[in-house]
């Protein structure tokens, strides 16, 4: 990221005024959790794809019915689908952090188009880089609460009383598509169709790096000092 950049995203912070980021990562990275510590720490809601999906799935609407068969097969769902989920979620929010979306150069571009209607452009994307080993360790481990959606895991974060969320004492569950299998075919569908995304960011000077192998706490201190460094 440029210094220039740097120095626009600590305007952001410093004066208070609004910010529209967006997490960038392979299943696993972190990205929810991260994107969930950042919303708490700011006051700024967070807004997963992922989250919007599995609630339409939950619901048993069309929607979300159509979308289980990508997910199953950890395949992207339709933009038909994505994007005017995500696109109505944002529109009555000035500012907010993306996690999970976009995750292809279709949704970048869809994405622009939105943002560029409401006058609220993105101002900057992190994108958290972890390799396939750690992720399937991570993702087999994870626990999500059935009401909050708040992450979990068994060894690195775990609650503080077994299947109950600390927040809110919601269920714990196991994501479906944490399976060994689904997880290979995620990462190849990130491989695929998101990476992309990287270089797409990157050339706009967008980007904001972060080294997703660390802990959960070295990562969040890294992208507050990344958003606050000039
Ligand atoms: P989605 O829910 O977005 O899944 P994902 O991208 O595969 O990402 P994850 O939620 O699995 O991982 P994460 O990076 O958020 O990691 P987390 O913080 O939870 O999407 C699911 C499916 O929906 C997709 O496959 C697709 O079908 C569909 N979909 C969603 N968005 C779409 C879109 N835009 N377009 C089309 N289809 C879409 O952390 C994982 C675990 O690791 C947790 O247990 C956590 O506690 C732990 N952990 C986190 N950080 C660390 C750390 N630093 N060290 C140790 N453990 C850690």
């Amino acid at each position: 990221m440029s210094a220039e950049n740097l120095f626009i995203l600590t305007c952001i912070l410093c004066t208070g005024d609004v910010m529209r980021l967006a997490f960038l990562g392979p299943p696993g990275s972190g990205k929810g959790t991260q994107a969930q510590i950042l919303a708490k720490n700011m006051g700024i809601p967070q807004i997963s794809s992922g989250d919007l999906l599995r609630e339409a799935v939950q619901e048993d609407t069309p929607i979300g019915r159509k979308a289980k068969q990508y997910m199953d097969k950890g395949e992207l769902v339709p933009d038909t689908i994505v994007v005017d989920l995500v696109s109505e979620r944002i529109k009555n929010e000035s500012q907010f952090l993306l996690d999970g979306f976009p995750r292809s150069l279709s949704q970048a571009e869809r994405l622009d188009e939105v943002l560029s209607q409401l006058k609220a452009p993105l101002q900057g994307v992190i994108n958290i880089g972890v390799p396939l080993e750690d992720v399937v360790e991570r993702l087999c481990g994870r626990l999500t609460c059935s009401q909050c959606n708040a992450i979990y895991h068994t060894k690195y974060s775990p609650p503080e009383k077994e299947g109950v969320c600390d927040l809110c004492g919601g269920h714990l569950f196991q994501r479906s598509d944490d399976t060994e299998a689904v997880i290979t075919e995620r990462f190849q569908t990130y491989r695929e169709q998101t990476e992309p995304l990287i270089s797409y960011y990157g050339e706009k000077e967008m980007l904001i790096n972060v080294d997703g192998t660390q802990s959960i706490e070295e990562i969040a201190a890294a992208i507050e000092k990344k958003l606050h460094r000039i």
